[in-house]
């Protein structure tokens, strides 16, 4: 059964020690009207990732997923993911750890100065709407936060591995205050994005359904789509997986 807390953050929250996915219990919560509620959990036995990709989330990290009522256009809604991605950061940077973020949404941790980087969190954003409102948009954030190394898939990283474990409850709290602060001014999310990207400057591949785009990433726009130099010109990207290449 749901457990709840209090948090010191303008969120109530649903505390589960363990449920199949935080982000499906959110859209429960988002069907029934509900906003400004958090689903977190120890563990999750259904986590999922972006692209129909499973997320594992065992006990020990942060599974959370936020619902809420934006008055916003669809259009505004992927500066949510990023605001959701600088608060995942931050919190992260508190904690000790090197976080940057990989276009569009993946909290890293760089290896080296190539570009090259480990997963420390992930988000999966989904909404509900018109094309002309959102009716509820649930950020869901995984972060591997008090996790083995040897407990996460290949190409991962934990708090616990680069800074040592965290008190949860209070990485949580200045995540959802970040976030707060973000969706309240939304213009500031791209400038702080921008702070913390590992991917500007960096040669990328970019898959997206109107096929690949190769070149050198050198910005990202007001509303969050990335700008790549190609040999055929500039190319703004607004969604896709972004691998970043070595330098050649
Ligand atoms: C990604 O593919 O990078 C996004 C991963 C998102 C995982 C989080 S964990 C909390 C929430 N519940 C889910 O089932 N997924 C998201």
């Amino acid at each position: 059964p749901a457990v709840e807390f209090e948090l010191e953050a303008p969120f109530s929250i649903e505390y589960h020690d363990s449920v199949g996915s935080t982000n499906d219990r959110a859209r429960e919560l988002a069907g029934e009207g509900a906003t400004d509620v958090v689903v977190l959990a120890n563990e999750q036995t259904g986590g999922r990732g972006r692209l129909d990709r499973e997320w594992a989330a065992p006990a020990g990290g942060v599974w959370v997923s936020v619902v809420t009522r934006p008055a916003i256009t669809p259009a505004r809604a992927p500066l949510y993911t990023l605001a959701a991605s600088v608060a995942t950061a931050t919190a992260a940077r508190e904690a000790g750890v090197d976080a940057r973020i990989k276009w569009p949404n993946d909290v890293v941790v760089p290896v080296g100065d190539d570009g090259d980087y480990r997963k420390l969190a992930g988000i999966l954003t989904e909404m509900e709407g018109q094309t002309d409102r959102v009716d509820w948009l649930v950020a869901g954030i995984g972060v591997n936060a008090n996790l083995d190394a040897d407990a996460l898939p290949e190409g991962a990283t934990s708090v616990r591995a680069e800074a040592g474990d965290v008190d949860r409850r209070r990485f949580v709290q200045r995540l959802l205050e970040e976030f707060d602060r973000y969706r309240g001014d939304l213009e500031a999310v791209v400038p702080a994005w921008r702070e913390l990207a590992l991917t500007i400057g960096q040669h990328v591949r970019v898959d997206r359904p109107a096929g690949e785009v190769v070149g050198e990433a050198i910005d990202v726009t007001e509303s969050g789509a990335l700008v790549v130099e190609t040999d055929d010109g500039r190319v703004t990207v607004s969604a896709g997986d972004c691998e970043h290449l070595r330098p050649v």
